[in-house]
């Protein structure tokens, strides 16, 4: 549709899961870019837990989106006009597009892909916030170094995946704790884990960890929180390093899970530490660049689910918290 911008916003905030339900579909005229700005055509949308924290009454650390407002998200885009010094019709950005089909943006907010590094689905998958999170979370907070055991919870999905195949180039050995007997193949065979756990066939998810890992865990990264951490802790080595990168069994939760294993670091001299992506943003060209390169060298890989159409973006959000993606969530928008 010419000179229409079909755009989602938030309708109500959802208390458990979010889903179609919570947001509005709407078409308005397209915003005609002003100097300094450009329209752009939206192609590749990223779904993300997170999304269920900036809708909620109280995310934290950002602000919210409010009722009325056009869903927050990140995504792949085409400029349609530019206004921007340096930017021409036709070039391939990424930015904070929102759920809508043709954003109208600041040119200081929206930054040109290189198409050396990979292509515009390398760009919002391995190359985007999830590989970039993976990056700093092993190599920073997790300090990874050859020869340790680690152990990555939500390992199938978008930064477990890298997180995991992070610590195989590191000469680690990983253990991928995921849901059901797919992903668990899917992490040792094609990904290269050592092992795989499939959370949801233990009774007794510690006692399965201490089989996998019989020497202790040096490094846990952790997208999960919940009861998935304690059984973890329960099974740390002397120094062991526990990376906070997610906690979703927690995030659309409204009983939330008090970790009972805490009192274990002591002993262990272990560490505990959280991160937010968006503190390393001055690093995100050398986390690019190093993904970038071991692609290339053919020792990563990250593996999409694309759904089709923006309308679908609300249930794609939804099949993050039941575990329904089997890799990094994408919505294509337009192509
Ligand atoms: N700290 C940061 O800066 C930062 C940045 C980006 C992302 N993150 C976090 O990283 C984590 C992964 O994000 P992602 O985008 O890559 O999503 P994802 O892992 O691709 O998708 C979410 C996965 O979580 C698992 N899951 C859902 N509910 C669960 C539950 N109750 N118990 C156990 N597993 C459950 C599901 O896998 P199974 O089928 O295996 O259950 C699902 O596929 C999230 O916690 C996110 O918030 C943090």
């Amino acid at each position: 549709m010419r000179n229409a911008n079909r755009r989602l916003t938030l309708k109500s905030r959802p208390t458990g899961l979010a889903g179609p339900e919570h947001f509005a579909e709407e078409v308005v005229p397209i915003s005609a870019p002003a100097d300094g700005e450009m329209l752009l055509e939206t192609l590749y949308l990223s779904i993300d837990p997170a999304m269920r924290v900036w809708i909620s009454e109280n995310p934290g650390y950002v602000p919210r989106v409010e009722i009325g407002e056009v869903m927050r998200a990140g995504g792949i885009a085409r400029v349609i006009e530019s206004r921007t010094e340096g930017f021409a019709p036709g070039d391939l950005v990424q930015a904070r597009v929102g759920w809508q089909s043709h954003p109208t943006l600041p040119g200081a907010e929206v930054q040109k892909l290189d198409l050396a590094l990979g292509s515009p689905l390398h760009w919002i998958g391995l190359l985007g916030m999830t590989g970039v999170t993976a990056y700093f979370g092993m190599r920073e907070i997790g300090a990874i170094r050859p020869g340790e055991t680690v152990l990555v919870s939500g390992a199938a999905g978008g930064v477990g995946q890298v997180a995991g195949q992070i610590g195989r180039i590191e000469a680690c050995r990983v253990v991928g704790i995921a849901g059901g007997a797919e992903k668990c193949t899917f992490l040792t065979q094609e990904l290269g884990f050592d092992a795989a756990i499939d959370y949801k066939a233990e009774a007794d998810l510690a006692a399965a960890i201490a089989r996998a890992c019989p020497n202790g865990i040096d490094v846990f990264y952790d997208n999960v929180g919940g009861a998935t951490l304690d059984a973890a802790l329960a099974n740390l080595r002397m120094g062991a390093r526990v990376v906070i990168c997610g906690r979703i069994s927690q995030t659309a939760s409204e009983a939330l899970y008090g970790v009972r294993n805490l009192g274990l670091l002591i002993g262990k001299r272990a560490r505990i530490q959280g991160f937010v992506v968006f503190d390393y943003h001055d690093r995100y060209a050398e986390a690019r660049h190093w993904l970038a390169m071991q692609h290339k060298a053919g020792r990563i890989q990250q593996r999409l689910h694309v759904i089709d159409d923006l309308a679908r973006a609300p249930e794609g959000l939804g099949m993050l918290f039941r575990g329904e993606n089997t890799g990094k969530l994408v919505v294509r928008v337009a192509e």
